[in-house]
């Protein structure tokens, strides 16, 4: 997946509530490797980012309506990206 695509995508969309990786609405969910871990569904890895951010959760809107697939995969590669290398 293209990760320049999905910085762009994060930049535009994400950043609102998970600016530098955190969130603004519950704090301890952030984007960060240990927080994805512990929370996200489906555990650390590429397509459970794929499908929180189609679905949504809670209070996190969804995303499946708004952005093409390709948008999607590029955004779940940047963040799967950014917290595996520990870049945010
Ligand atoms: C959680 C990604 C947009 C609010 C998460 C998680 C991911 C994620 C991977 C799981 C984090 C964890 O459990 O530690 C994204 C992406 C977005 C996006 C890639 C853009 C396409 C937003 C926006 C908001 C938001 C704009 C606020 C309006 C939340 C909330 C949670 C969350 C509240 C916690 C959900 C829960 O477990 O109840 N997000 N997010 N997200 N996000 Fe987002």
């Amino acid at each position: 997946a293209d990760l320049v695509l999905g910085a762009e995508v994060f930049n535009n969309n994400c950043a609102a509530c998970h600016a530098g990786g955190q969130n603004s609405v519950i704090n301890e969910r952030t984007l960060q490797k240990g927080a994805l871990e512990q929370y996200l569904a489906g555990g650390f890895n590429v397509e459970a980012i794929t499908t929180q951010v189609t679905n949504g959760k809670g209070a996190m809107p969804a995303w499946g309506d708004r952005l093409d697939e390709d948008e999607i995969a590029a955004v779940a590669a940047y963040v799967f990206d950014q917290a595996s290398g520990n870049k945010w």
